[in-house]
């Protein structure tokens, strides 16, 4: 059996997978987020034993849709092609749910491919409002969670 396991990294071991996943073709510098080496970032991996093969990151990120204070922004959710389909993302964010939850945290927020809308919906998430463009990535949707309520 090989191991797995789901382990707090830094912003650059994200990089391989944000590049191979959701920047294809792009620049090694569009897979630097804005806030990546905040203190109140957190960046998770998903290894099968010493390799990383899924990846999803936590800001301290306010969204004025919502009225709450204790919130955070999910951004660059993603499993490597090869290991898509066969449960790791469900894995990857559950347990970063469990995470959000025990830290009394509120709310989870992210604006949500639009092809990655029903894997969301699946572990819970809500759409929010009309679908909008990101320039160069595509549709997507505001989608959240609430924690604590
Ligand atoms: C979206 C993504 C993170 C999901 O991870 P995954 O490991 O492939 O998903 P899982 O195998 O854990 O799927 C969990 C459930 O969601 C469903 N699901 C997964 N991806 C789906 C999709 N794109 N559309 C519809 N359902 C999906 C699965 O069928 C499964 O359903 P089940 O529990 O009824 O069997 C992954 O496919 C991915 O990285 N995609 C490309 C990048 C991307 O879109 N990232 C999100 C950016 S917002």
């Amino acid at each position: 059996m090989n191991k797995i396991s789901i382990k707090k990294i830094n912003y650059l071991d994200t990089f391989p997978v944000r590049s191979a996943v959701l920047r294809q073709g792009k620049p090694i510098e569009t897979c630097s987020f804005l806030g990546d080496d905040a203190v109140d970032t957190t960046h998770f991996g998903l290894y099968i034993e010493n390799n990383i093969i899924g990846i999803a990151s936590v800001f301290k990120t306010n969204n004025k849709n919502f009225d709450i204070k204790n919130q955070f922004q999910l951004r660059g959710m993603a499993i490597l092609e090869e290991y898509q389909s066969a449960g790791f993302g469900k894995l990857l964010l559950e347990e970063i749910f469990n995470i959000i939850e025990s830290n009394q945290v509120e709310l989870l927020w992210f604006n949500a491919r639009e092809t990655a809308v029903s894997f969301y919906e699946k572990l819970g998430c809500i759409k929010k409002g009309a679908s909008f463009e990101i320039p160069e990535i595509g549709t997507h949707f505001l989608m959240y969670k609430y924690f604590n309520m």
